[in-house]
Protein backbone atom coordinates (compact mmCIF):
# COMPACT_ATOMS: atom_id res chain seq x y z
CA UNK A 1 0.00 0.00 0.00
CA UNK A 2 1.63 3.84 -0.94
CA UNK A 3 2.12 6.01 2.01
CA UNK A 4 -0.10 8.96 1.97
CA UNK A 5 1.46 12.56 2.85
CA UNK A 6 -0.76 14.95 4.53
CA UNK A 7 0.35 18.07 4.09
CA UNK A 8 -1.33 20.93 6.14
CA UNK A 9 -0.44 24.46 7.29
CA UNK A 10 -1.44 23.11 10.88
CA UNK A 11 -0.47 19.90 11.99
CA UNK A 12 -1.31 19.05 15.58
CA UNK A 13 0.68 19.32 18.62
CA UNK A 14 0.73 16.26 21.19
CA UNK A 15 -1.40 18.46 23.32
CA UNK A 16 -4.19 19.19 20.32
CA UNK A 17 -4.53 15.70 19.06
CA UNK A 18 -6.08 15.14 22.45
CA UNK A 19 -8.48 18.79 21.95
CA UNK A 20 -8.18 19.67 18.72
CA UNK A 21 -10.38 22.93 17.87
CA UNK A 22 -10.82 22.62 14.24
CA UNK A 23 -12.65 20.72 11.49
CA UNK A 24 -9.40 19.64 9.71
CA UNK A 25 -7.52 17.90 12.88
CA UNK A 26 -10.25 16.68 14.07
CA UNK A 27 -11.61 15.02 10.65
CA UNK A 28 -7.97 14.45 9.84
CA UNK A 29 -7.04 12.34 12.83
CA UNK A 30 -10.44 10.25 12.81
CA UNK A 31 -9.98 9.22 8.99
CA UNK A 32 -5.87 8.16 9.98
CA UNK A 33 -5.90 5.24 11.62
CA UNK A 34 -4.19 2.95 9.31
CA UNK A 35 -1.98 2.47 6.38
CA UNK A 36 1.45 4.06 6.56
CA UNK A 37 0.89 8.16 7.15
CA UNK A 38 3.33 11.05 7.18
CA UNK A 39 2.12 14.06 8.15
CA UNK A 40 3.95 17.64 7.26
CA UNK A 41 3.47 21.35 7.91
CA UNK A 42 4.04 24.34 10.13
CA UNK A 43 5.56 23.19 13.35
CA UNK A 44 3.22 25.44 15.23
CA UNK A 45 6.92 27.68 16.17
CA UNK A 46 8.29 31.05 14.74
CA UNK A 47 11.60 31.46 14.76
CA UNK A 48 13.80 35.17 14.42
CA UNK A 49 13.93 36.12 10.56
CA UNK A 50 18.05 36.24 10.75
CA UNK A 51 17.74 32.15 11.82
CA UNK A 52 15.88 31.10 8.68
CA UNK A 53 19.01 29.11 7.08
CA UNK A 54 18.51 27.01 10.15
CA UNK A 55 15.05 26.27 11.00
CA UNK A 56 14.82 22.98 12.85
CA UNK A 57 12.86 20.01 11.41
CA UNK A 58 10.57 18.20 14.08
CA UNK A 59 9.40 14.51 13.28
CA UNK A 60 7.45 12.24 15.82
CA UNK A 61 6.07 8.74 15.27
CA UNK A 62 2.77 8.27 16.67
CA UNK A 63 1.46 4.95 15.97
CA UNK A 64 0.87 5.01 11.76
CA UNK A 65 1.79 8.52 11.57
CA UNK A 66 5.15 10.36 11.42
CA UNK A 67 4.79 13.87 12.08
CA UNK A 68 7.49 15.99 10.16
CA UNK A 69 7.22 19.91 10.91
CA UNK A 70 8.79 23.04 10.23
CA UNK A 71 9.41 26.40 11.82
CA UNK A 72 8.51 29.80 10.13
CA UNK A 73 10.14 32.69 11.02
CA UNK A 74 8.42 35.83 12.33
CA UNK A 75 7.80 37.46 8.93
CA UNK A 76 6.40 34.16 7.29
CA UNK A 77 3.99 33.52 9.68
CA UNK A 78 2.71 37.35 9.79
CA UNK A 79 2.57 37.35 5.90
CA UNK A 80 1.89 33.78 5.21
CA UNK A 81 -0.56 32.99 7.92
CA UNK A 82 -1.87 35.45 9.59
CA UNK A 83 -2.10 38.31 6.77
CA UNK A 84 -2.50 36.70 3.51
CA UNK A 85 -4.48 33.29 4.72
CA UNK A 86 -6.41 34.45 7.42
CA UNK A 87 -6.99 38.18 6.32
CA UNK A 88 -7.27 37.62 3.04
CA UNK A 89 -8.63 34.51 1.64
CA UNK A 90 -10.47 33.21 4.86
CA UNK A 91 -12.95 36.82 4.91
CA UNK A 92 -13.11 36.18 0.83
CA UNK A 93 -13.71 32.72 0.94
CA UNK A 94 -16.43 33.34 3.48
CA UNK A 95 -18.18 35.67 0.82
CA UNK A 96 -16.48 38.92 3.71
CA UNK A 97 -14.55 40.77 0.81
CA UNK A 98 -15.23 43.67 2.99
CA UNK A 99 -13.23 42.40 5.89
CA UNK A 100 -10.10 41.26 3.28
CA UNK A 101 -7.19 43.79 3.57
CA UNK A 102 -4.98 43.10 0.58
CA UNK A 103 -1.22 43.56 0.30
CA UNK A 104 1.30 42.63 -2.50
CA UNK A 105 3.99 42.02 -0.17
CA UNK A 106 1.96 39.29 1.42
CA UNK A 107 1.08 37.62 -1.25
CA UNK A 108 4.44 36.92 -2.06
CA UNK A 109 5.21 35.81 1.32
CA UNK A 110 2.29 33.33 1.29
CA UNK A 111 3.48 32.33 -2.13
CA UNK A 112 7.21 31.80 -0.92
CA UNK A 113 6.49 29.91 2.28
CA UNK A 114 4.33 27.16 -0.46
CA UNK A 115 7.55 27.11 -2.04
CA UNK A 116 9.41 26.38 0.77
CA UNK A 117 6.86 23.94 2.26
CA UNK A 118 7.27 22.36 -1.67
CA UNK A 119 11.38 21.97 -1.00
CA UNK A 120 11.28 20.36 2.94
CA UNK A 121 8.48 18.33 1.54
CA UNK A 122 10.49 16.84 -1.62
CA UNK A 123 13.21 15.95 0.49
CA UNK A 124 10.84 13.22 2.45
CA UNK A 125 9.28 11.91 -1.01
CA UNK A 126 9.23 8.82 -1.98
CA UNK A 127 8.50 7.57 -5.70
CA UNK A 128 5.38 6.07 -4.88
CA UNK A 129 3.68 8.51 -2.11
CA UNK A 130 0.63 9.48 -2.58
CA UNK A 131 -0.16 13.89 -1.59
CA UNK A 132 -3.52 15.58 0.06
CA UNK A 133 -3.12 18.86 0.68
CA UNK A 134 -5.51 20.29 2.82
CA UNK A 135 -6.84 23.76 2.48
CA UNK A 136 -6.51 27.64 1.46
CA UNK A 137 -3.12 27.87 2.94
CA UNK A 138 -1.38 25.61 0.72
CA UNK A 139 -3.32 26.18 -3.23
CA UNK A 140 -0.11 27.06 -4.90
CA UNK A 141 1.57 24.04 -2.95
CA UNK A 142 0.61 21.24 -5.66
CA UNK A 143 2.08 24.22 -8.46
CA UNK A 144 4.86 24.81 -6.07
CA UNK A 145 5.86 20.95 -5.69
CA UNK A 146 5.20 20.23 -9.90
CA UNK A 147 7.93 22.82 -10.89
CA UNK A 148 10.22 20.92 -8.53
CA UNK A 149 9.93 18.32 -10.47
CA UNK A 150 7.47 16.29 -8.50
CA UNK A 151 5.33 13.57 -10.79
CA UNK A 152 3.27 11.73 -8.13
CA UNK A 153 -0.35 12.23 -7.56
CA UNK A 154 -1.30 15.00 -5.49
CA UNK A 155 -4.93 15.65 -4.21
CA UNK A 156 -6.02 19.17 -2.47
CA UNK A 157 -9.16 19.53 -0.57
CA UNK A 158 -10.11 22.36 0.36
CA UNK A 159 -12.18 22.92 3.91
CA UNK A 160 -13.79 26.06 3.76
CA UNK A 161 -16.50 27.71 1.68
CA UNK A 162 -15.22 28.70 -2.44
CA UNK A 163 -17.13 31.85 -3.36
CA UNK A 164 -18.49 32.76 -6.11
CA UNK A 165 -16.44 33.49 -9.05
CA UNK A 166 -17.57 37.41 -9.04
CA UNK A 167 -16.81 37.49 -5.49
CA UNK A 168 -13.74 35.86 -5.78
CA UNK A 169 -11.72 37.88 -8.48
CA UNK A 170 -12.45 40.85 -5.77
CA UNK A 171 -8.60 38.92 -4.52
CA UNK A 172 -5.90 40.56 -7.36
CA UNK A 173 -4.16 37.12 -7.91
CA UNK A 174 -7.15 35.31 -7.86
CA UNK A 175 -6.59 34.10 -11.51
CA UNK A 176 -2.96 32.96 -10.72
CA UNK A 177 -4.21 31.52 -7.56
CA UNK A 178 -6.89 28.97 -9.64
CA UNK A 179 -3.96 28.47 -12.81
CA UNK A 180 -2.34 26.78 -9.97
CA UNK A 181 -4.97 24.72 -9.20
CA UNK A 182 -4.30 23.22 -12.45
CA UNK A 183 -1.32 21.07 -10.96
CA UNK A 184 -3.83 19.16 -9.03
CA UNK A 185 -4.87 15.46 -10.00
CA UNK A 186 -7.88 15.80 -7.95
CA UNK A 187 -9.59 19.12 -6.34
CA UNK A 188 -12.13 18.33 -3.59
CA UNK A 189 -14.72 20.47 -2.26
CA UNK A 190 -17.25 20.65 0.98
CA UNK A 191 -20.90 20.95 -0.91
CA UNK A 192 -22.07 21.13 -4.29
CA UNK A 193 -22.34 25.15 -4.06
CA UNK A 194 -18.42 25.14 -3.41
CA UNK A 195 -17.94 23.12 -6.51
CA UNK A 196 -20.74 25.19 -8.80
CA UNK A 197 -18.44 28.80 -7.48
CA UNK A 198 -15.17 26.98 -8.23
CA UNK A 199 -15.72 25.09 -11.74
CA UNK A 200 -17.40 28.16 -12.60
CA UNK A 201 -13.98 29.90 -11.95
CA UNK A 202 -12.22 27.73 -14.15
CA UNK A 203 -14.36 28.06 -16.85
CA UNK A 204 -14.11 32.02 -16.44
CA UNK A 205 -9.95 31.89 -16.52
CA UNK A 206 -10.22 29.08 -19.28
CA UNK A 207 -8.48 26.53 -16.61
CA UNK A 208 -8.79 23.01 -17.62
CA UNK A 209 -9.56 22.22 -13.93
CA UNK A 210 -12.68 20.21 -12.02
CA UNK A 211 -13.64 20.46 -8.63
CA UNK A 212 -15.77 17.35 -6.82
CA UNK A 213 -17.94 17.47 -3.83
CA UNK A 214 -16.37 14.99 -0.76
CA UNK A 215 -18.24 16.40 2.18
CA UNK A 216 -16.89 15.82 5.43
CA UNK A 217 -17.90 14.41 8.38
CA UNK A 218 -17.05 12.82 12.31
CA UNK A 219 -15.91 9.34 13.45
CA UNK A 220 -19.42 9.15 14.90
CA UNK A 221 -19.22 5.89 16.69
CA UNK A 222 -16.09 6.92 19.12
CA UNK A 223 -18.03 10.16 19.40
CA UNK A 224 -20.83 8.16 21.19
CA UNK A 225 -18.59 6.27 23.05
CA UNK A 226 -16.82 9.62 24.42
CA UNK A 227 -20.33 10.91 24.99
CA UNK A 228 -21.44 7.65 26.82
CA UNK A 229 -18.62 7.67 28.77
CA UNK A 230 -19.07 11.32 29.65
CA UNK A 231 -22.46 10.62 31.32
CA UNK A 232 -20.11 9.22 34.44
CA UNK A 233 -17.34 11.80 34.13
CA UNK A 234 -17.35 14.10 37.35
CA UNK A 235 -16.78 17.48 35.17
CA UNK A 236 -20.20 16.22 33.31
CA UNK A 237 -21.69 15.56 36.35
CA UNK A 238 -20.97 18.95 38.00
CA UNK A 239 -22.33 20.27 34.92
CA UNK A 240 -25.51 18.63 35.03
CA UNK A 241 -25.76 19.45 38.86
CA UNK A 242 -25.69 23.18 38.51
CA UNK A 243 -28.13 22.85 36.50
CA UNK A 244 -30.41 21.99 38.58
CA UNK A 245 -33.20 20.66 36.57
CA UNK A 246 -33.06 23.50 34.05
CA UNK A 247 -32.76 22.97 30.17
CA UNK A 248 -29.36 23.25 28.56
CA UNK A 249 -28.63 25.19 25.27
CA UNK A 250 -25.14 24.81 24.02
CA UNK A 251 -22.79 26.20 21.48
CA UNK A 252 -19.45 25.31 20.69
CA UNK A 253 -17.20 27.04 18.24
CA UNK A 254 -13.82 28.27 17.60
CA UNK A 255 -13.97 32.43 18.25
CA UNK A 256 -14.26 33.61 14.38
CA UNK A 257 -16.52 35.56 12.64
CA UNK A 258 -17.95 33.11 10.44
CA UNK A 259 -19.25 31.72 13.22
CA UNK A 260 -22.35 33.81 13.63
CA UNK A 261 -21.19 34.64 17.61
CA UNK A 262 -22.95 38.24 17.64
CA UNK A 263 -26.00 37.23 15.58
CA UNK A 264 -26.48 33.96 18.17
CA UNK A 265 -26.07 36.31 21.50
CA UNK A 266 -28.50 38.91 19.67
CA UNK A 267 -31.01 35.71 18.91
CA UNK A 268 -30.80 34.52 22.72
CA UNK A 269 -30.93 38.19 23.73
CA UNK A 270 -34.74 38.05 21.55
CA UNK A 271 -35.69 34.59 23.23
CA UNK A 272 -35.38 35.69 26.61
CA UNK A 273 -37.54 39.38 25.83
CA UNK A 274 -40.14 37.90 23.65
CA UNK A 275 -40.23 34.91 25.94
CA UNK A 276 -40.08 35.69 29.67
CA UNK A 277 -41.21 32.37 30.88
CA UNK A 278 -37.61 31.07 30.19
CA UNK A 279 -35.73 33.76 32.25
CA UNK A 280 -34.01 32.02 35.13
CA UNK A 281 -35.09 28.64 33.94
CA UNK A 282 -32.59 27.95 31.24
CA UNK A 283 -28.96 27.72 31.12
CA UNK A 284 -27.00 28.81 27.80
CA UNK A 285 -23.33 27.86 27.59
CA UNK A 286 -21.02 29.25 24.89
CA UNK A 287 -17.58 27.35 24.70
CA UNK A 288 -15.73 29.64 22.43
CA UNK A 289 -12.07 29.13 22.60
CA UNK A 290 -9.78 31.65 21.59
CA UNK A 291 -8.47 31.76 17.63
CA UNK A 292 -5.84 33.69 15.57
CA UNK A 293 -6.12 35.88 18.96
CA UNK A 294 -3.69 38.15 16.72
CA UNK A 295 -5.61 38.97 13.66
CA UNK A 296 -7.40 42.47 13.87
CA UNK A 297 -10.40 41.37 13.21
CA UNK A 298 -10.47 38.61 15.94
CA UNK A 299 -9.50 40.75 18.72
CA UNK A 300 -12.62 43.30 17.78
CA UNK A 301 -14.90 40.08 17.40
CA UNK A 302 -13.59 38.72 21.15
CA UNK A 303 -14.32 42.25 22.44
CA UNK A 304 -17.71 42.45 21.09
CA UNK A 305 -18.75 39.12 22.30
CA UNK A 306 -16.93 40.02 26.04
CA UNK A 307 -18.82 43.32 26.13
CA UNK A 308 -22.50 41.88 24.50
CA UNK A 309 -22.48 38.79 27.01
CA UNK A 310 -21.85 40.76 29.70
CA UNK A 311 -24.56 42.99 28.90
CA UNK A 312 -27.19 40.41 27.87
CA UNK A 313 -25.80 38.72 31.98
CA UNK A 314 -25.98 42.09 33.73
CA UNK A 315 -29.65 43.29 31.77
CA UNK A 316 -31.44 39.46 32.17
CA UNK A 317 -29.17 37.60 35.38
CA UNK A 318 -30.59 37.54 38.50
CA UNK A 319 -28.46 36.78 42.18
CA UNK A 320 -29.09 33.26 41.64
CA UNK A 321 -29.16 33.24 38.16
CA UNK A 322 -26.31 33.99 34.85
CA UNK A 323 -28.15 33.80 31.17
CA UNK A 324 -25.18 33.33 29.18
CA UNK A 325 -22.24 31.23 30.58
CA UNK A 326 -19.53 32.08 28.25
CA UNK A 327 -16.12 30.35 28.11
CA UNK A 328 -12.86 31.23 25.77
CA UNK A 329 -10.94 27.95 26.15
CA UNK A 330 -11.03 24.44 24.58
CA UNK A 331 -12.54 21.99 26.49
CA UNK A 332 -11.25 18.23 26.22
CA UNK A 333 -12.88 16.17 23.61
CA UNK A 334 -14.40 13.52 26.30
CA UNK A 335 -15.86 16.55 28.25
CA UNK A 336 -17.70 17.89 24.98
CA UNK A 337 -19.63 14.74 24.16
CA UNK A 338 -20.84 14.51 27.69
CA UNK A 339 -21.91 18.10 27.74
CA UNK A 340 -23.69 17.79 24.05
CA UNK A 341 -25.36 15.23 25.20
CA UNK A 342 -26.67 17.22 28.30
CA UNK A 343 -27.55 19.50 26.77
CA UNK A 344 -31.32 20.09 25.43
CA UNK A 345 -30.41 22.20 22.50
CA UNK A 346 -27.71 23.18 20.42
CA UNK A 347 -27.07 26.78 18.77
CA UNK A 348 -24.76 26.87 15.69
CA UNK A 349 -25.10 29.53 13.87
CA UNK A 350 -22.57 30.27 11.10
CA UNK A 351 -22.83 32.83 8.55
CA UNK A 352 -20.92 31.44 6.36
CA UNK A 353 -19.11 27.51 7.25
CA UNK A 354 -17.73 24.99 4.98
CA UNK A 355 -19.86 21.80 6.88
CA UNK A 356 -19.30 22.75 10.26
CA UNK A 357 -18.34 19.28 12.35
CA UNK A 358 -20.14 20.87 15.55
CA UNK A 359 -23.90 20.34 14.15
CA UNK A 360 -22.24 16.58 13.24
CA UNK A 361 -21.27 15.88 16.39
CA UNK A 362 -24.24 16.98 18.31
CA UNK A 363 -26.39 14.61 16.64
CA UNK A 364 -24.39 11.31 17.33
CA UNK A 365 -23.79 12.43 21.08
CA UNK A 366 -27.46 12.21 21.74
CA UNK A 367 -29.28 9.97 23.83
CA UNK A 368 -32.19 8.07 21.94
CA UNK A 369 -34.90 7.90 24.46
CA UNK A 370 -34.22 12.13 24.90
CA UNK A 371 -32.78 13.51 22.28
CA UNK A 372 -31.78 17.25 22.51
CA UNK A 373 -32.38 19.82 18.92
CA UNK A 374 -29.94 20.62 16.79
CA UNK A 375 -30.66 24.56 15.70
CA UNK A 376 -28.60 25.13 12.63
CA UNK A 377 -28.18 27.59 10.29
CA UNK A 378 -29.23 27.63 6.44
CA UNK A 379 -25.39 28.96 5.90
CA UNK A 380 -23.31 25.73 7.29
CA UNK A 381 -22.40 23.72 4.93
CA UNK A 382 -24.29 20.80 6.86
CA UNK A 383 -27.02 22.50 6.19
CA UNK A 384 -28.43 20.56 3.30
CA UNK A 385 -28.02 17.02 4.70
CA UNK A 386 -29.70 17.75 7.82
CA UNK A 387 -33.31 19.24 7.13
CA UNK A 388 -34.43 17.56 10.59
CA UNK A 389 -32.55 20.18 12.30
CA UNK A 390 -34.74 23.85 12.94
CA UNK A 391 -33.24 25.72 9.88
CA UNK A 392 -32.62 29.18 10.96
CA UNK A 393 -31.25 32.24 9.14
CA UNK A 394 -29.02 33.75 11.77
CA UNK A 395 -29.38 37.19 10.59
CA UNK A 396 -32.83 37.33 11.83
CA UNK A 397 -32.61 37.41 15.94
CA UNK A 398 -36.23 37.07 16.00
CA UNK A 399 -36.13 33.62 14.10
CA UNK A 400 -33.22 32.12 16.54
CA UNK A 401 -36.01 32.78 19.28
CA UNK A 402 -38.36 31.28 17.93
CA UNK A 403 -36.13 28.19 17.06
CA UNK A 404 -35.14 28.07 20.96
CA UNK A 405 -38.73 28.46 21.99
CA UNK A 406 -39.71 25.82 19.97
CA UNK A 407 -36.99 23.13 20.72
CA UNK A 408 -37.69 23.63 24.67
CA UNK A 409 -40.85 23.05 24.30
CA UNK A 410 -40.90 20.34 21.71
CA UNK A 411 -42.50 17.16 22.43
CA UNK A 412 -40.27 14.03 22.89
CA UNK A 413 -41.45 11.89 20.23
CA UNK A 414 -40.97 14.95 18.04
CA UNK A 415 -37.64 15.04 19.13
CA UNK A 416 -37.30 11.03 18.92
CA UNK A 417 -38.83 11.68 15.08
CA UNK A 418 -36.22 14.33 14.01
CA UNK A 419 -33.47 13.06 15.70
CA UNK A 420 -34.02 9.40 13.93
CA UNK A 421 -34.00 11.25 10.20
CA UNK A 422 -30.94 13.20 11.45
CA UNK A 423 -28.67 10.22 12.45
CA UNK A 424 -28.72 8.11 9.54
CA UNK A 425 -26.89 10.72 7.51
CA UNK A 426 -24.05 11.50 10.44
CA UNK A 427 -23.34 7.65 10.41
CA UNK A 428 -23.28 7.66 6.21
CA UNK A 429 -21.00 10.65 5.50
CA UNK A 430 -17.88 10.00 7.89
CA UNK A 431 -14.80 11.58 8.09
CA UNK A 432 -13.80 7.80 7.32
CA UNK A 433 -16.05 7.72 3.99
CA UNK A 434 -14.37 11.03 3.42
CA UNK A 435 -10.75 10.16 3.24
CA UNK A 436 -11.72 6.87 1.43
CA UNK A 437 -13.98 8.59 -1.36
CA UNK A 438 -11.39 11.19 -1.90
CA UNK A 439 -8.20 8.15 -2.33
CA UNK A 440 -10.47 6.18 -4.17
CA UNK A 441 -10.70 9.57 -6.67
CA UNK A 442 -7.14 9.91 -6.60
CA UNK A 443 -6.45 6.56 -7.19
CA UNK A 444 -8.93 6.34 -10.49
CA UNK A 445 -7.34 9.48 -11.82
CA UNK A 446 -3.74 8.06 -11.34
CA UNK A 447 -4.62 4.84 -13.15
CA UNK A 448 -6.66 6.61 -15.38
P1 LIG B 1 -13.90 24.89 12.15
O1 LIG B 1 -13.12 23.88 11.37
O2 LIG B 1 -14.18 26.14 11.37
O3 LIG B 1 -13.32 25.23 13.48
P2 LIG B 1 -15.95 22.80 12.62
O4 LIG B 1 -17.26 22.89 13.31
O5 LIG B 1 -16.00 22.10 11.32
O6 LIG B 1 -15.35 24.27 12.48
O7 LIG B 1 -14.92 22.00 13.53
C1 LIG B 1 -14.63 22.43 14.81
C2 LIG B 1 -14.02 21.27 15.59
O8 LIG B 1 -13.31 21.78 16.69
C3 LIG B 1 -15.10 20.34 16.14
O9 LIG B 1 -14.64 19.01 16.09
C4 LIG B 1 -15.25 20.82 17.57
O10 LIG B 1 -15.65 19.82 18.48
C5 LIG B 1 -13.87 21.31 17.90
N1 LIG B 1 -14.01 22.41 18.86
C6 LIG B 1 -14.62 23.58 18.65
N2 LIG B 1 -14.63 24.33 19.79
C7 LIG B 1 -14.01 23.58 20.72
C8 LIG B 1 -13.72 23.75 22.10
N3 LIG B 1 -14.12 24.83 22.77
N4 LIG B 1 -13.05 22.79 22.73
C9 LIG B 1 -12.69 21.67 22.08
N5 LIG B 1 -12.96 21.44 20.79
C10 LIG B 1 -13.61 22.36 20.12
O1 LIG C 1 -11.26 23.84 9.28
C1 LIG C 1 -10.91 25.12 8.85
C2 LIG C 1 -9.64 25.60 9.49
O2 LIG C 1 -9.30 26.79 8.91
C3 LIG C 1 -8.43 24.70 9.37
O3 LIG C 1 -7.70 24.79 8.19
C4 LIG C 1 -7.66 25.17 10.55
O4 LIG C 1 -6.64 24.33 10.96
C5 LIG C 1 -8.75 25.32 11.58
O5 LIG C 1 -9.82 25.86 10.88
C6 LIG C 1 -8.38 26.17 12.80
O6 LIG C 1 -7.76 27.36 12.42
P1 LIG C 1 -6.24 27.73 12.74
O7 LIG C 1 -5.39 26.61 12.20
O8 LIG C 1 -6.01 29.03 12.08
O9 LIG C 1 -6.17 27.79 14.23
Amino acid sequence: MARLIIVSNRVPSSSDRQQPAGGLAVALRDALKQGECLWFGWSGRQIDDADKDNRKAGAEQVRNVAYSTIDLTHSEFDGFYQKYSNGILWPLCHYRAGLMSYSRKDQEVYWEVNQLFARELKKQLRPDDIIWVQDYHLFPLGQALRDLGVTNPIGFFLHIPFPPWSLMKSLPDAEHLMRSMQAYTVMGVQTEDDARNMNDGFVQCNIAQKAQVFPIGIDPDSFVQQAEAGEHDFDVQRLQISLRGRPLIIGVDRLDYSKGLPERFHGYEAFLKRFPEHRGKVMYLQITPVSRGNVEEYRLLKRQLDETAGRINGMYGDFDWTPIRYITQPVPRHLLAGFYRLADAALVTPLRDGMNLVAKEYVAAQDEEDPGVLILSHFAGAAPEMEDALLVNPHDADEIADALHKALTMTQSERQARWGRLKPDVWRVTAQTWARDFMTALAGETHA
